[in-house]
């Protein structure tokens, strides 16, 4: 790992330990393996908080933060120290089968953690002698009791300790605080961010060149998984969403397998990840390159709602009055087409929110509430959020005239707060469906 990937995770390090104080400990566990099927697992990912950490992609280890220092035995001598990073021994022959682990002894040097020891070690600092020494512990709950494996085994000895330990000591999930921390991005990850972006730009403009009437909406799904890693990407954010027609009614369709007809939209809802950095595009296209005029009467109000958010994303603004304006304007622009009479139904066709912070996780895994004591609304510079209003008419609608209906339209983009405004950063793809119908004949040439 190079230095300024080793400062931003220990700069991150730093921070928790500032927030959590010296009579605090707190132990973070990376993620285990996960069986599939049989003796299949799924690919392994690391716990994003563990990665936020520490940037550590091996399974089966733990961190520990103890910032008013830990004296831990190494033989007969006494280490003394504020971070400890658990990690898998080196095992030849596992090494054989599922590939190289980094041993704790090349964990300073490679990772920039200052001490490290085997993973079975961990168990000494989670009982109830050692814990009672601290006035809090912080631990990944959720995430923790979702591990298998020897890490598992750890943990139940733990459990059953818990009524020991609890009383002397209060136990706290860490997920909050580093949350709270991940709402905040520092320029090192809205680098990933912009990269994992482009990267999705890219990769969707090579599909402006092949989109055509009688492809699947799997082959644009494998195209897409194709040009992620080609331009640069690890693998998807998330399941593509490759909806034609009908099916963009369904907000996580899933399935990919309809064929694409002439007079149809389709509805992509995909990004790439980036060095564990989520990006997160909508667009909505015709397949046939040309948009039909009911089509872009639609189109337009959720391009205008894209457009007038956008506009409002500044420091201070509450990402909630966001997505009042794009019901708004989407309301109105149904009420003006005749075809929404009362305004207060627009939930019934906008069908979900104006968007969420966006980073390590696609819907990032960073608080959003209002309090008497915490407000996570307002929008401060850092924040990354995508912008995504939609309209969504299915078959069944009787209310809405037939030549709108099976028919969903989304518009996403992400947009970091700066401290004067906003970037978008997904500008680079089109969304003015002149743009969007240039660029599809062009290539077409
Ligand atoms: N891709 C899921 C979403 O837009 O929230
Ligand atoms: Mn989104
Ligand atoms: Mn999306």
């Amino acid at each position: 790992m190079n230095k300024i990937q080793q400062s931003f995770h220990k700069s991150r390090r730093k921070e928790l330990s500032g927030l959590i104080g010296k009579d605090s400990i707190a132990v973070i566990f990376g993620n285990t393996f996960r069986n599939k099927s049989y003796d299949g697992d799924y690919l392994f990912k690391q716990y994003k908080n563990f990665y936020y950490l520490t940037g550590f992609t091996e399974a089966n280890s733990a961190l520990l933060i103890a910032p008013g220092g830990i004296t831990l035995k190494s033989g007969s001598q006494k280490i003394k120290t504020k971070e400890v990073l658990y990690v898998q021994p080196k095992d030849e022959k596992m090494e054989t089968w599922s590939g190289k682990r980094l041993g704790y002894n090349n964990v300073k040097n490679e990772l920039g953690v200052d001490y490290s020891e085997v993973n079975e070690k961990i168990c000494r600092i989670l009982s109830y002698h050692i814990l009672k020494n601290y006035r809090r512990v912080y631990l990944n709950i959720a995430e923790m009791l979702k591990l298998t494996g020897d890490m598992k085994k750890i943990i139940s000895d733990f459990l059953d300790n818990l009524n020991r330990i609890a009383p002397h000591t209060e136990i706290i999930d860490v997920s909050y605080i580093l949350g709270k921390m991940r709402s905040l991005k520092t320029e090192f990850e809205t680098e990933k961010i912009r990269k994992a972006s482009d990267i999705s730009v890219q990769s969707y403009n090579e599909i402006l060149k092949i989109l055509k009437p009688g492809m699947t909406e799997f082959e644009i799904q494998t195209e897409l998984e194709y040009y992620y890693r080609h331009y640069g990407g690890e693998e998807t954010a998330y399941h593509p969403i490759v909806a034609s027609g009908e099916n963009a009614c369904i907000l996580h369709y899933e399935n990919n397998d309809q064929k694409l007809s002439d007079n149809q939209l389709l509805l992509i809802d995909s990004a790439s990840e980036y060095n564990y950095y989520c990006s997160d595009i909508t667009r909505t296209f015709p397949v046939s390159g040309k948009f039909t005029h009911e089509q872009k009467e639609i189109y337009d109000i959720v391009l205008k709602a894209n457009k007038e958010c956008i506009k409002k994303v500044k420091p201070g603004v509450r990402f909630s009055e966001i997505g009042k304006l794009s019901e708004k304007v989407l309301a109105e622009g149904l009420n003006k087409l005749g075809i929404l009479k009362d305004k207060t139904e627009i939930k019934k066709y906008s069908l979900h929110g104006i968007g969420h912070h966006i980073g390590m996780d696609t819907h990032d895994a960073v608080p959003s509430s209002v309090t008497e004591s915490s407000d996570t609304d307002t929008l401060k510079p850092g924040m990354v959020l995508t912008i995504e209003p939609g309209l969504y008419f299915t078959k069944e609608m009787k209310e809405i005239p037939v030549k709108y209906r099976s028919m969903g339209i989304r518009i996403e983009d992400v947009v970091l707060v700066t401290k004067s405004g906003s970037e978008v950063l997904t500008r680079g793809m089109v969304k003015e469906t002149a743009d969007v119908e240039e660029k599809m004949h062009i290539t077409d040439l």
